[in-house]
Order: C-alpha cells, then structure tokens, then sequence
C-alpha cells in the first residue's frame, strides 16, 4: 500500500463511518475496519474524510485574462480550499468554442493544473459541428443572457438545436439564464445607475425566471439533461422544482455567495459585491437553504469568477461582473455545519457526488473501492478567518474577508498524494 488514511471517519455511502483507507497506485484499494500498514501512514483520528471536492463551476481565465487568474495561482487556490477536481468554463479569450481549441487548451492547462479537470465546451448559435465533435467535455455551457465574454445564445431554434445535439450524445447542458431582451429594457430604465446595489435592480428576479421559464419549456419538448447553474431566485427556484416533481431531467446549482450573502451586503462591497447573477433579498437566500433541506439542488459550485482590484475598483457600470470563491467554499459550508444549517453527508453529496454523476466524472465523487484517491480531510473543531492577504488566488480579495469561521480544510488529497496540509508538511 502506498498511503493509508487511518482512524478517520469517512462518508461511505452517504454516511459517517469509521473507516481506514488503503491507496494503491493513486486509487482506493482498501476499505477495512483493521489499522492499515503502508508506505506512508497517515492519522486521521478526530477527522472527517470527505471523498475530493468536486467544483462543478469555475472560470480559470486561461487563455486571455492570465492579469486576472492562470492555473497555478488558481490550482493553489483549489486544494487550499479542499478542492480536488474543478470544470473550467469556455467564456475565455477566445471561448472555448472549437474542437481545435479544446485540444489547444488541455495542453496549456496540463502544464500547470494541480488539480484534476475538465471543460464546459462554449455553444455559439452556430457551432452545431463542434458540439457534435467535442471530446472528453464535461456539458455545453449556454449563456442565455450575456455575461463575462461574448457568448450568448438568445433564439430559441438555435436553443432547441443545441439541446437535441446534447441529448444524442447524452451530454448535461449547463445553462446560464438570464433574459437578454427583460435586462436590456431594465438597463435602459436605469441608465444612469452608478452604485452596485442596481445590479439586482437590471438583472431582477423575472430576468432569472423568465429565463429558466424559456430553458424548461425547450427541455421539456427536446428530453435534454439540464442543468442550471447558479440559481438565485425563489420564483426561478420553484419552476425548476415543479420540473423536478414533473420526471423531468433538471438538475441545479447553487452558489456560496447566493447562499451567504444578500443584496444588503453589495452596500458595503460595492462592485466586489457585484456578480451574475446579483446577490437578492434575504427571502431569496430562505428558498435556497430550504430547497437544500429538502433535497431540490443538486450541487454547490462557486463561479469562481476572479477579476483585478483594479477592475472592480472602476464605476459600477464598467467594472466587470464576478467573485473570486474556490478557496472560501467549503470552509464557509463547514461554518454553516457548525450551526447546524447543513450535515457534512449533504456537503459531500452536494460537492462531490452528485456534481461527479452529473458530469460524468467517472471513478470520482465517491469513497469506493477501485475509485480515485481524491479526499478532501476536514478539522469541524479547527478555526479560520478569511483574510485577503492570506489567499492565494492571483485576485488576492474575497467578498467574505474578515470573516471567522468554524471548521477547516486539514488536507488535500489528489489521485494518492498529499497536495495541501494545513499543519503538517507535504
Ligand atoms: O458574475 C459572473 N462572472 N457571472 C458569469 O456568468 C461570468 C463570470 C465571469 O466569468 O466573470
Ligand atoms: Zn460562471
């Protein structure tokens, strides 16, 4: 045996079990009630083993806004944060748009990656032969309202298109939703909006549901998988539920700063506060954390979505859209578990199994044997504070500095090897 997690309690199973862990050959081969003997043993007691965390969403930024994010700084950033495997989004510079650039980027990225990965390949209205073709992807992203970058995909024929490539190949797709023509009628009534606290005013609630309300209607004629990132609303939350009671194959993501922060908060952060979609009202963030009671999200993922101090700091209307969050996900769901708002069991099934079937990820999102060593070692009892200068994200700030939490990341396990340790060495 290489490494042996031993006296740790890990989620097997979607419960809490004593368990000692064998790992060979960078997978799981042995789960055994006996003290296990290896290369390098390891004592996990008093700590919870999470299988890898899994961040079904983020924006890496390579190739075009290396100033902003590139894959070491985004890779450190990532196993701070207990990740073990994240899915890169095609709004870059060029969009992942191609089948020449997904080859073209999976070389770029292999050389710094320190976490696993996979893409969401970028649709177009017109790049049906790319969809076709595109290997290894995780989904085909949609923007169905325009956000960072210049994808976007409005007219429903080119939708209704895309879906169907996406069902013949049995392919999740991921949409964003936001209603273009609604938000462009908004903009125009708030012309002269200078502040960030009119961002939930232009991209308000009906411009999410409105939107979802579209994507539904054409997944349900077409018999697609979809899945709807970042959803923010309780009107966008309850159409996407009722198509859940209804058989159909909806799945949903929410984000940490839509479960953690509310549109007051974009008072004090301004622009850091600003992102797509907006941050919305205290009833907003009720509906999320009781959809997540009740089982109706599926994943958290962070739309991990880093720009430059620099950027932010420009008038609300020019600077751009998004927040850093991959290193301050699990922490603040760990902080959340210390109030009983959330079960660590639902963390790992929210952060790394169902996102893991969602996406096809094979051999990951579970602590089982013959798959992955990917895990993720937490501390419920040790304590943080979120602090700028302390992250390493290139961004270097967090929309939650200052922040004190319960609950800590202890160790980052990647395909058998020790990547980040909290207080010990590599
Ligand atoms: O706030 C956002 N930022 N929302 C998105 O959809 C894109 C992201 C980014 O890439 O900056
Ligand atoms: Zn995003």
């Amino acid at each position: 045996m290489d490494l042996a997690l031993n006296n740790g309690t890990a989620v097997i199973d979607r419960e809490l079990y004593k368990a000692n862990l064998g790992i060979k050959d960078g997978k799981i081969a042995e789960i055994s009630g006996e003290i296990l003997k290896a290369d390098r043993e390891i004592d996990c007691a008093g700590k919870i083993i999470l299988p890898g965390i899994i961040d079904e969403h983020v924006h890496f930024r390579v190739p075009g806004g290396e100033h902003k994010e590139d894959w070491k700084t985004a890779s450190l950033a990532a196993i701070a944060g207990g990740v073990c495997t994240v899915i890169d989004m095609p709004n870059t510079n060029p969009a992942l748009t191609t089948c020449a650039l997904l080859e073209e980027r999976q070389k770029i990225v292999e050389k710094d990656a320190l976490v696993n990965f996979k893409f969401h390949f970028g649709a177009t209205s017109d790049n049906f032969q790319e969809l076709e073709n595109a290997q290894e992807i995780a989904s085909i992203k949609v923007f169905m309202g325009s956000s960072t970058g210049n994808l976007l995909v409005e007219d429903s024929k080119a939708l209704e298109k895309i879906f169907e490539i996406a069902k013949s190949r049995n392919i999740t797709v991921s949409v964003h939703c936001e209603d273009e023509e609604l938000m462009r009628q908004n903009l125009e009534k708030f012309k002269r909006a200078n502040h960030a606290r009119f961002h939930n005013k232009i991209r308000d609630n009906e411009v999410e549901w409105k939107s979802i309300k579209k994507a539904l209607a054409i997944q349900e004629k077409v018999g697609n998988k979809l899945h709807f990132m970042h959803v923010s609303t309780k009107e966008g939350l309850r159409f996407i539920e009722s198509a859940k009671e209804n058989g159909l194959k909806v799945t949903c993501e929410v984000t940490p700063h839509h479960l953690f922060l509310t549109d007051k908060d974009t008072e004090s952060l301004g622009n850091f506060g600003k992102m797509n979609p907006p941050l919305r009202s205290g009833a907003d963030l009720d509906a999320l954390w009781t959809a997540i009671a009740k089982g109706t999200i599926d994943c958290i993922g962070t739309d991990h979505a880093p720009h430059t101090i620099e950027e932010k700091n420009q008038e609300y209307q020019k600077a751009p859209s998004g927040v850093p969050g991959i290193e301050t996900m699990l922490p603040l769901l760990l902080n959340a578990r210390s109030k009983g708002m959330i079960s660590i069991e639902k963390i790992a099934a929210m952060c790394s199994e169902n996102p893991a079937r969602i996406f096809g990820l094979e051999g990951k999102g579970k602590i089982q044997l013959g798959f992955d060593a990917d895990f993720t070692i937490v501390d419920l009892k040790g304590r943080t504070e979120i602090r700028n200068e302390n992250l390493q994200t290139k961004c270097k700030w967090s929309p939650f500095n200052g922040l004190k939490l319960k609950g800590i990341v202890e160790k980052t396990i990647i395909n058998g090897k020790v990547v980040f340790d909290f207080g010990g060495s590599l």
